[in-house]
This record gives C-alpha cells, structure tokens and sequence, in this order.
C-alpha cells in the first residue's frame, strides 16, 4: 500500500464540502498518479474538530473557512510548523499576502491559491508557472460572476439594475447581502493578487481603487447595444511608467474585445505581454464543486514536482462515429416538391431537419439546411442519397455545427 499523504481540511461549508467529496471521489487516481495515498487527517468548522490537533496529524492544511481571523492565525501556523496550504481565500491575500508568502517561504513549504481568482480558471498557475519569464505588461479581468450575471441579464432582457438583482439572487448567483460583489470590492480583492503576480509588486486591497455596477441603468446598456458596446465589470493592472494601477470599475467593449463575449456567471481574464501578444482564459468564476477542483488541483500539485509527463496511459477505444449537427448546402433544380423529396430522404435515414433557408434562383434554387444531432455515419448515408438525385446539381456541402451554449 501507498503511503499515506494526509490532509487536514479547515472548513466544511460550500467549497469545503465539495472539496471533501472530491478528495474522496478522486482519492485512487491521485494514488496512481502520485504514489500517494490522500486522506482527509481531520475536519474543523465551528461546531467541529480541534485546529492543533489536526494540524498535528497533517501534511498539507486545506483551508477554505474564509474571512481574516482567525484564518490568518491558522495558516501561519500551519506554514511555520512546515506544513503546506491551500488557500482560496482572496480577502486574506489580497490584505496581508505578504506576511503569508514570507511564512511559506521562510517554512520552505508551498503556498497555493488558484481558487482565491477566478474559481477554476487556471489564472494564477498559467501567470506563476507558464508565463513565468513573461514581461506581462497588463491584465483584464471579469473576476466576478455575480456582477457579469446581472450585466448580462440587463443586456439580454432590459431588466433594470434591481430586477436583474433579485433575479441573480433567486438563481443563487448572489448573495443575500450582495455589497462586496456589487460595490466591486470583491473583484478588487482579485485584482491585487493578479497584479502581485503579474508585476512582482506588493498590491493590497486599499491601493485598488473600485467602482460598482449599482448606478448603471438599463438605458445605458440599450445605447451601448446599439453601438456595438457591452458592458461589462472590468478589473484592470497595467504598467505605468515605472509604476503600476490597478482598478476595477465598469466598461464599454467593443465585440471583438476578448471579454466582451464572457457572459453569464462566468469569469475570464486576459493577460498581454510583448511576447505572447495575448492570451485569455475563461470558465465558471465560482460555485462550490468547481472551486474545489482548482483547490484539489493544488493538493495534487503540492503532493509531487509538477508532472513533465503524463501519467501512463489507458487503454481506450476510439469512437469514430459521433453524433453532430450539419449544416447542408444543396443547389437544386427550381421545381415543385425537391424540399418534400430532400426531407423524406433525411427522414428514411432519422436525420431530423432544425431550420432550412430556401432561395430560387432562376432554374435552380439553394436548400440551406442545419440538422438536429444525428450519428455521422446516417447523415452520411443520406447524403449519399441525395447527391444521386437527378435534381441535386452540385456535391452537397457539408459543415459540422457546434451547438453547445454554456
Ligand atoms: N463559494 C464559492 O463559490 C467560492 C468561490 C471561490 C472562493 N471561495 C472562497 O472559499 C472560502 C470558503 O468559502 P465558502 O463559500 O465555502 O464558505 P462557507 O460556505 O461560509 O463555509 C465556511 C466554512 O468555514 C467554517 N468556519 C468559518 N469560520 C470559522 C471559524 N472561525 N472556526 C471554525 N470554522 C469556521 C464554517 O463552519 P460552520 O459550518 O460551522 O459554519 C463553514 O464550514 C472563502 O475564502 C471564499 O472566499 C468561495
């Protein structure tokens, strides 16, 4: 058997009970990936558990309680006694990430916090580890997902301000008391550990300055709409001159601005630097089971060196027949009943048609056609049998549709 890697969990609430069952789900295969066995050393909430005595009986100290104290007082122990910790608590290293880093550092254990930005979107992993030699010269971000959600929801139905509030607040995207998202001070939070990251510089919370969405009207958003604009919460760190700025406060895109599709709850953040030109990277910004993947991720990560290589691989069978949806260009002979016959002949194969566009052009006419999902191989065959119709004058085109929406 393994050794075991055990691993105390300060928190049991939305991110720690996920990350409980995580842990426990994907206990086997960490096991082959790493040669160690992971358990779960000890459990604190505040009803639950002893911190000193799980800390006695852990490798590595989750923590997901939140909040400043005594969370600050709990990691530093932990790193002070050698023990490694993941964090994603944004307010405690975003107000005293100095203080933390020097205890990781002076303890000569990891300190790892992708979930504290941007839940599972690997932001802070790509920007400490494969952009490490970068000049990064300026990061964009949609950090919060509650103040994207009602943005959006303003954009796509007119709501007002507190309708696509209290909307946001019944699906559970925010929270009953909403300031710390809605006044932009949670997205600061996030910013002032992206920009320690991206400019090696101390930023805390009280050096960004931030402005909410809670003064923006639905008027705003239907002129933006009509010039191309969405609006979005931005929270921006730039170089300066010698210095550096970092603020989040509202913004007009432009549509081809990478952010400017990022809709809903999700978060993305986009980092430039003369090197790489640009990069963005986006995903769901919070929720218990996601932001507990990126905290296992950094379990994972501070168990074995980062992996050069991909574990051994499996066996698995290659699936070469897959379901799509098809787009179908047709150019046909202009005369009665060709739409019937096409459809019938889809039908005979279960190829079911979503929408179709016709166009007469003078003798001929174009059957424009997008299919519901359907296996390749009965699209194929009835395609086979429409190109043998004497009035299909061209080899049909075919392009696959990508229908997924998020
Ligand atoms: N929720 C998200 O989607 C999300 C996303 C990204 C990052 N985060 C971060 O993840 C962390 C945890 O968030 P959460 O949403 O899981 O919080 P939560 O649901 O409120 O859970 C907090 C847990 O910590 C325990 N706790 C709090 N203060 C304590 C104390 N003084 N002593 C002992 N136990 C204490 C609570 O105990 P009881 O059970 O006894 O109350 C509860 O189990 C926070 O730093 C948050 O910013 C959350």
């Amino acid at each position: 058997m393994s050794e075991a890697f055990r691993v105390g969990l300060l928190g049991h609430g939305t991110v720690g009970g996920a990350f409980a069952g995580l842990l426990a789900e994907r206990a086997e295969s960490i096991e082959r990936v790493t040669g160690l066995r992971p358990e779960l050393s000890g459990v604190l909430t505040r009803s639950r558990g002893d911190f000193d005595d799980i800390l006695e009986r852990s490798d590595l100290v989750v923590e997901l309680l939140g909040g400043i104290e005594p969370t600050r007082d709990y990691v530093l122990r932990a790193l002070q006694s050698g023990r490694h910790v993941v964090t994603a608590n944004k307010q405690l290293l975003s107000q005293h990430g100095e203080e933390v880093f020097d205890a990781a550092r002076s303890g000569g254990v990891q300190l790892r916090f992708e979930g504290a930005v941007a839940g599972v979107v690997p932001a802070i992993r790509v920007m400490s580890e494969t952009l490490a030699a970068a000049h990064i010269e300026r990061v964009h971000g949609i950090v919060n997902g509650t103040t994207n959600y009602i943005l959006t929801e303003m954009a796509r139905t007119g709501a007002s301000y507190a309708e696509a509030l209290a909307d946001a607040q019944k699906l559970g995207y925010a929270e009953a008391d909403p300031t710390e998202d809605v006044t932009g001070k949670d997205a600061a939070a996030k910013m002032a550990i992206l920009a320690r990251l991206a400019f090696n510089a101390a930023v805390k919370l009280d050096q960004v300055s931030y402005e909410g969405i809670e003064r923006l009207t639905a008027d705003d958003i239907a002129y933006a709409k009509e010039l191309g604009l969405s609006l979005k919460l931005i929270g921006s760190a730039e170089r300066i001159g010698s210095g550096v700025a970092v603020h989040v406060h509202p913004a007009f895109l432009y549509a081809d601005h990478p952010l400017a599709s990022v809709n809903g709850a999700f978060n993305a953040v986009t980092i430039e630097s003369p090197a790489i030109t640009e990069i963005t990277l986006s995903g769901p910004g919070a929720g218990g089971v996601q932001t507990a993947s990126a905290v296992l991720g950094d379990v994972i990560s501070a168990m074995i060196p980062p992996p050069s290589l991909p574990p051994p691989a499996v066996e698995l069978p290659i699936v070469t027949d897959v379901e799509f949806s098809f787009y179908l260009h047709l150019e046909v002979a202009d005369r009665p009943g060709v739409l019937a016959q096409v459809a019938e002949i889809l039908g005979l194969q279960g190829v079911s048609i979503r929408s179709v566009v016709q166009k007469g052009l003078g003798e001929e006419a174009r059957l424009v056609m997008v299919m519901h999902p359907v296996l390749e191989s009965k699209f194929r065959a009835a395609v086979e049998l429409l190109s043998r119709l004497d009035f299909v004058r061209e080899p049909p085109r075919v392009i696959r549709v990508i229908e997924e929406t998020f």
